[in-house]
């Protein structure tokens, strides 16, 4: 994960993912930093998050941790209300009467982002995919059950591009501690990259922290 982390131009979560765990989103291992600094980038991927509503805490770790750029895209309608609620804690980005997985690459795009991580939840996962913008896809099971049918979905209903007459295809399957990690490549702009240098992932490995 914080390798993923660190070889992208920035980091996707939805607006409900900042309220509910108030993730830090940064690359945790300093090597991996240092690696991003010494390739001119900054230490963290950018951040970006969508909202309509706006309901979003300037002090929440999105904002305040991480030297880096924070984008937050809204509705038209609503930007000037939220730019007024963040103050200077992010670039409110108004885009369209409502903001398209399309169009909100486009915008990256123009702002140099080539790699997007999208890390969830599964609102922003749902349109990426069902909008079938997605290169590569990274699912890691883990052995343990959560018995509890309230328990966040990787997808919501859509219609997807994959089919049992369309299958995704599977480029690589890794174990990694008790965790197997499994990468599809879902267009043809996935790139199947060499192993990222060494690097002492000890305090990193739990596939679980996403903070
Ligand atoms: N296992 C993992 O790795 C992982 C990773 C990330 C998240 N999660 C989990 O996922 C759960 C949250 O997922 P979720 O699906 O409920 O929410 P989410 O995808 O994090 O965020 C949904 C919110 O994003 C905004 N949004 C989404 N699409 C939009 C659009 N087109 N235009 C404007 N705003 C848009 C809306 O915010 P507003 O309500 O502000 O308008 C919406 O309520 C959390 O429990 C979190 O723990 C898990």
């Amino acid at each position: 994960m914080d390798e993923t982390r660190a070889r992208s131009d920035a980091i996707l979560v939805g607006a409900r993912t900042v309220r509910r765990d108030n993730p830090r989103l940064i690359v945790h291992s300093p090597e991996r930093q240092d690696r991003r600094a010494a390739s001119g980038l900054t230490r963290s991927p950018w951040k970006v998050t969508v909202t309509a509503t706006g309901d979003l805490d300037p002090h929440a770790a999105f904002f305040t941790e991480g030297d880096t750029t924070k984008l937050v895209y809204c509705p038209r309608s609503e930007a000037s209300r939220i730019r007024g609620r963040l103050g200077g804690a992010a670039t409110v980005v108004a885009l369209g009467d409502v903001v398209t997985m399309a169009e909100l690459l486009c915008d990256l795009a123009d702002r140099g982002v080539r790699r997007l991580m999208v890390e969830g939840g599964g609102t922003m996962l749902t349109q990426f995919l069902a909008a079938d913008l997605v290169d590569e896809l990274d699912l890691a099971v883990a052995p343990f059950f959560v018995g509890d049918r309230r328990a966040p979905r990787f997808v919501a209903d859509a219609v997807f591009p994959w089919t049992s007459e369309r299958r995704a295809t599977l480029a690589e399957v890794r174990s990694i501690g008790d965790v197997v990690l499994m990468r599809y490549a879902l267009s043809d702009r996935f790139a199947a990259e060499p192993d990222a240098p060494p690097v002492d992932d000890a305090p990193h490995a739990g596939a679980a922290d996403r903070s």
